[in-house]
């Protein structure tokens, strides 16, 4: 079966074909009512969520299909001690397709891996967030008319907002784009974003600290909550939490076609007050997020079986290098090798296959 973990295990044909099977249902949605009829989508949230999840079961909803799962990880048997591949070799009895929400970055790798229905990575831990990357792309199309030819502000946590680090990915194999990359110090893009997505793609970027410095150039600000569940330390969060917030006042900078995002929820990045500025996408942003996940699950359902991207890696590094990375599914399930690979063989670099923390040996 086919997997959706990384945006990258798409190509920019298939995504376009996603957006326009998107703009397809959006025109004439009846079309499409029965299509998943008898298919059972599974919708395993071990974190909270309210659009991912709900969109995911309304997009199944309207196809004509069903849906079951749970909304958090207490009301499963993971309550109880039970692996993340255990959980998802059962419920492959029970369904035809899985998307999942887990806090440990590389959880739906090891889903894939012991999974033979596809599964969709609903988002792990501060690490990736693919269909809410396929979210923003046909929010930005239909808004912009084009993908390509962009001044992309990126603004508040882009450390941990793993929304930021799949949209990067994704952008990066467009022409004429560049980003804004506005944080505060401690929650700048990580390096790993930079010198192997950025850099080596050539990719014009620059980090600032306000909203003002940025906010002339853009065509698109898209704003992200910071992340108080990541943080180690509470008081470095109730330190950074009010960094940025964006206002009517601070807009007035802007350009008259700037589209603002967020991947939502919002805690007070957004001043109330602008959501009636027709710049404000945010909400038809959620909207959105149900007409890609329903071309999604109509085209990962029809697709013939391609191995997981794991296994072409696994002869390098398996249980030769250990992930210390707390946030890996590798703290928290015993049983699955730590698998890494080589960025820089030469000088001992490598990366963790599941939460891509760099180690050097
Ligand atoms: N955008 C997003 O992932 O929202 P939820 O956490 O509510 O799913």
């Amino acid at each position: 079966m086919r997997n959706l973990i990384d945006i990258l295990d798409l190509s920019v044909e298939e995504i376009d074909e996603l957006i326009s099977v998107a703009n397809d249902i959006i025109a004439d949605p009846v079309k499409y009512s029965e299509s998943c009829k008898g298919k059972i989508l599974a919708t395993l949230f071990f974190e909270p969520s309210t659009r991912t999840r709900l969109s995911f079961e309304a997009a199944m909803l309207n196809l004509g299909g069903s849906v079951l799962g749970f909304s958090e990880a207490g009301s499963s048997s993971t309550a109880k001690g039970e692996s993340v591949a255990d959980t998802i070799r059962t419920v492959n009895c029970y369904a035809d397709i899985i998307a999942m929400r887990h806090p440990k970055e590389g959880a739906p790798i090891v889903a894939s891996k012991a999974s033979h229905i596809p599964i969709i990575n609903a988002g792990d831990g501060g690490h990736f967030h693919p269909t809410q990357t396929l979210t923003d792309l046909l929010t930005i199309s239909r808004h912009k008319g084009r993908l390509n030819d962009l001044t992309i502000g990126l603004c508040g946590d882009l450390k941990f907002g793993r929304t930021v680090h799949s949209l990067i990915a994704a952008f990066a194999r467009y022409s004429g784009i560049k980003f804004v990359l506005i944080s505060p110090e401690e929650l700048r893009v990580p390096e790993y974003v930079k010198t192997e997505t950025l850099d080596k793609k050539g990719i014009p970027y620059r980090e600032v600290k306000t909203l003002e410095e940025a906010m002339p150039e853009l065509d698109i600000l898209y704003m992200t909550r910071i992340q108080r569940e990541r943080f180690a330390d509470p008081a470095e969060y109730e330190r950074l939490k009010n960094s940025f917030v964006l206002d009517l006042e601070k807009l007035e900078h802007a350009k008259k076609d700037l589209c603002i995002m967020h991947p939502l929820p919002r805690v007070n990045e957004i001043s109330t007050k602008v959501d009636s500025d027709p710049r404000a996408c945010y909400f038809d942003q959620a909207l959105c997020g149900k007409y890609i996940r329903m071309a999604l699950i109509l085209k990962l359902l029809a697709e013939t079986p391609v191995p997981c991207s794991l296994d072409e890696h696994e002869e390098e590094l398996v249980n030769k290098v250990f992930c210390d990375n707390p946030r890996c599914i590798t703290s928290v399930e015993q049983e699955i090798d730590h698998i890494f690979h080589y960025t820089d063989k030469e000088n001992g670099v490598c990366r963790c296959a599941y939460c891509e923390a760099q180690t050097k040996i």
